[in-house]
Formats: C-alpha cells, structure tokens, sequence
C-alpha cells in the first residue's frame, strides 16, 4: 500500500513534469483600421491553435460577436518559433461611441480593452501622434504615449516602420515582447504602420504576419481616409531589398499614381483634401551618418540608379501630397517646402501658407537601442529645423485649410520644441507639376463604372 502510494506520486511528477502547457491565452493584442475608419481590426497571438477566433463586442456591454481566421506564423529563425495569430474585422461600428471588447477563443479571453470611433461629421479633428523607431530595449517615449492614450489624446497611431529592432531576433521573441510592449496603447487606439529596414528579415515575413492593416494580408501599402486626411502609407523598402524582387516595387509604384490620382479626382480632394505619405525612409536628411538621405540621388527620391525611373518625388509633386512623413533617421527633422533641392516658400515671411511643393519631415526618434543621430553642422537650405532629441509628433487636422503639427522632446518632459501649421486656400497641383490627367480620367472612368 505505501509503496504504490509513492508509485503513484512518482509517475503523477513525472507527468505534470512532462506535460505540454498548452498556451491558448491571448496575448499581443493591438488594433487597426479596416476598409475605412467604422471598420476596426482586432489582431492577436496565441501559442497554440484555438477552435475559433472570436472578438465580444459593444458600447456599453459585450453583447455582438464577430469570427474571424487564425492563421500559423513560424518564424524564419532557426528555432522556427511559432504561434498562431487571429484577426477579426469588425465591422459597421457605430460612429462617436466608446466600444468596449475583449478577444480570443472558447479557451481563453482576454483582458477588456475599449476603443472609440470617430463621429461622422466634416468637422472631426483627428489627432495623431508619429514616430518610427522605437525599439524593444530603451523603448524611450512609450511610457508618455501610454500616458497620453490613457487620457484620450489621439485618434490613432501612425509607427513609421523600424519596430522592436528586430522582430526576428531571438527567434521572434523581441517581435513578441515588443507587441506586448505596445498593447497598452495598441490594443486602444488604430496602430497603423509601414515596413523599415529594420523588418527586413525573411522578405519582412515579421512584419507582414502581425499587423494587419486596410490592404489586407501581404501587403504593406494602403491608403486610408481619417476625417479631413487621405493616409497613404508606402514601403520605401522595395527601393533597398531587391534581392526580394523589383516587382513590388514597380508594383507599388504604379499602386501610388492610381491612388493619387484617385485621391485628386475633385470629389474626393474635397472630402480629404489633405493628401499625406508615409514611408520609411527619408529623401532629404543632414545627419552625419551617410544614410542614403545624405546623399543627392536618394533611391526613393530619383528612382533607380541611372534610369532614374520610378523616383517618388515627382509622384509627390506632381500630384499635389501635402505632406510627406519618414523615420529611419533617429532623429527630426522638419524640411521647407522643396521640390528637387529647390525650396519653395510660400512667401518668405510664411513658407508654409500656400507652399509651393511638398512640405516633409522625418520623425524617427522614439527610442531604440541605437542612440540618437546627429547632424553636420552646416544647416542646408531646405533644413527649417533639426533636434536629437528622443520624442514624436503630434497632428491634428483643425481644418480644411489649417493643418498643425508639433514636435515634443521626451528628453525635456514632453515639451514642445518646434510646431508649424500648414496653410492652404486651396488643395491641389502645384504650379508647374504635371499631373497625368490622362490617368485622373481613367480613375474617374474606373469610379462611375464601380
Ligand atoms: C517577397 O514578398 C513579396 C510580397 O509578398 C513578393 O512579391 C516577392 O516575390 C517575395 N520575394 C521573394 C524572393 O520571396
Ligand atoms: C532636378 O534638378 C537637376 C539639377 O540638379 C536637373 O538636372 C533635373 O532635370 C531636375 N529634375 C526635374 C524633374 O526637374
Ligand atoms: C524660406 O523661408 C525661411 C523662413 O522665412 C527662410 O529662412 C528661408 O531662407 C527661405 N528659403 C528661401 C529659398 O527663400
Ligand atoms: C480653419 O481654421 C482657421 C483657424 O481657426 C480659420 O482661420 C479658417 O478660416 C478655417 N478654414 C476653413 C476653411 O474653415
Ligand atoms: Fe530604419
């Protein structure tokens, strides 16, 4: 008898001590815009495979359910980490209201997050707060930005690629606990990103498995229409990986001349007659690090070497994007309008009412193991103004005419170092540019056909 006691007691360790943990909790969960901002997806990890994929839903109680797919992501590395991520689009939400959720499965839910969508009234003003660069380690300005969605600052997130330097190290395990990292302000507010460098690994396989954004799987361009904005994100990437193909970076290119020219067909400027870009990495810098910003024929700028097709900044010009938005440089960094190294002032007392190209800036000092960059000390013509400050930027759109922006130092308690508004009478083509209007009719012929 005593002895099969301690038999029993023997093989019950040897088997709690052996037994699998079967991990269905749902973890890493963040949130993103759908085909249009009423639309909201909820993404998220579990370790193991789950009966179902379920989101709970409702202002003021959890009383609609959506299904959406899982879907098994085994990362590159050698350790061939994997876990199952689950995607639910919720749909038709109802606009100005305070949407509590939590997700997961018949074997585990998560903890409550809410969110809120925007009213349906032209005169919303969306609040957006920007930064590439953030990094797993010394994730330096998370801690203000968790603070600041907490008290129901911004509308939305725009993260300008380089995520957890790098989602793939470690077996994809930097990827896992940064997207934990960033839950607290991911699983509450749109987190709309585009692909850095730093995601590059396994054809940005990373990238692509955990976020989903408006385009839907596999692809990292998408437009998006917030209030007054037309967001249109792209990678700059496929300029600087093409061991990974030149098809998607024609592909691409050709995808942002039809959207632009969409996006100025007259009835649309009209209801988003902002037009913003967002890419990774910037055309113009004057950091000391010899990034390709630094030089004159920046690839994303002219195109390819020599043909010089394909170059971004005449699609930028000639069709009128107000404002174009990069990272990569750890640092910001805001430009005067230019055109080709020329600078366009609107006048010289208000370069930025009525400019005369493009106005950009780089913002890609949120953090990051790397340190911050520094500049030459001779301040170019284009430069407005530059700081080495960890931080990120707010915008919000006031108006039709009015857009501001503003740059806030983590390093200095989130004072604000520089702010400008962006001033226009009227949206539309610069003087001199040449839209194709023959691809604006095509658009406007493909829009009365759909
Ligand atoms: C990398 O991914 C892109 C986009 O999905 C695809 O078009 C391309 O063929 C892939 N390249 C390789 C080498 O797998
Ligand atoms: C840009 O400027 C260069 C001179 O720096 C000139 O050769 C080129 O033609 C210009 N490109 C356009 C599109 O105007
Ligand atoms: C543009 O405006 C700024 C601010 O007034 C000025 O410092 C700069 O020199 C102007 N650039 C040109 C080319 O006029
Ligand atoms: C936008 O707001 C500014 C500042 O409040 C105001 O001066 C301007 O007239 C407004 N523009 C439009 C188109 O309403
Ligand atoms: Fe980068």
């Amino acid at each position: 008898m005593k002895n099969n006691f301690g038999i029993i007691l023997i093989s019950l360790f040897l088997k709690l001590a052996t037994a699998e943990v079967l991990y269905y909790q749902p973890e890493q969960v963040h949130i993103a815009y759908g085909a249009n901002i009423f639309e909201i997806i909820v993404t998220w990890s579990t370790f193991n495979e789950t009966p179902n994929s379920l989101v709970e839903y409702g202002i003021g109680g959890l009383v609609l359910q959506a299904e959406g797919t899982s879907t098994l992501f085994v990362d590159g590395g050698k350790g061939k980490h994997s876990q199952y991520i689950h995607k639910v689009v919720l749909k038709k939400l109802t606009p100005d209201s305070t949407y509590q959720y939590h997700c997961g499965s018949d074997l585990g839910w998560s903890n409550l997050f809410n969110f809120k969508t925007a009213p349906d009234s032209p005169g919303w003003q969306p609040h957006l707060a920007i930064y590439g660069d953030m990094g797993n380690e010394n994730a330096q300005s998370l801690v203000r930005l968790q603070e600041e969605t907490q008290r129901g600052l911004y509308d939305a997130i725009l993260h300008v690629g380089d995520f957890a330097y790098d989602m793939d190290s470690n077996n994809a395990e930097v990827g896992d606990q940064f997207m934990r990292q960033i839950e607290s302000i991911a699983a509450y507010l749109p987190y709309m990103t585009c692909p850095g460098n730093h995601e590059e690994k396994y054809n940005f396989s990373n990238y692509r498995a955990r976020f989903s954004m408006p385009s839907g799987p596999d692809s990292y361009m998408y437009s998006i229409d917030i209030g007054p904005l037309h967001v249109i994100s792209i990678s700059t990437e496929v300029y600087y990986f093409v061991e990974y193909g030149i098809k998607p970076l024609v592909f691409q290119y050709e995808w942002l001349e039809d959207n632009l020219a969409k996006a100025n067909l007259p009835e649309n400027r009209e209801k988003q007659p902002w037009i913003i870009v967002m890419g990774h990495r910037p055309m113009y810098c004057s950091n000391t690090d010899m990034d390709d910003c630094t030089q004159h024929e920046t690839l994303t700028r002219v195109g390819l070497p020599f043909l010089h097709f394909f170059g971004l900044e005449d699609l930028l010009y000639n069709y009128g994007v107000d404002l174009a938005i990069w990272a990569h440089e750890h640092s910001y960094e805001r430009l005067w309008p230019v055109y080709n190294y020329t600078v366009y002032n609107g006048s010289y007392e208000q370069p930025y009412v009525n400019p005369g190209a493009p106005v950009q800036f780089t913002t890609g000092s949120a953090g990051c193991k790397e340190g911050t960059d520094h500049f030459i000390p001779k301040l170019p013509d284009w430069s407005a103004f530059r700081s080495s400050d960890y931080g990120y930027t707010r915008l919000k759109a006031h108006n039709s005419s009015h857009l501001y922006i503003e740059q806030i130092s983590d390093d200095k308690s989130g004072e604000v170092i520089d702010s400008f508004w962006i001033v226009k009478d009227k949206h539309g083509l610069y003087p001199g540019s040449k839209m194709n209007w023959a691809k604006v009719d095509k658009m406007r012929l493909k829009n009365m056909n759909n």
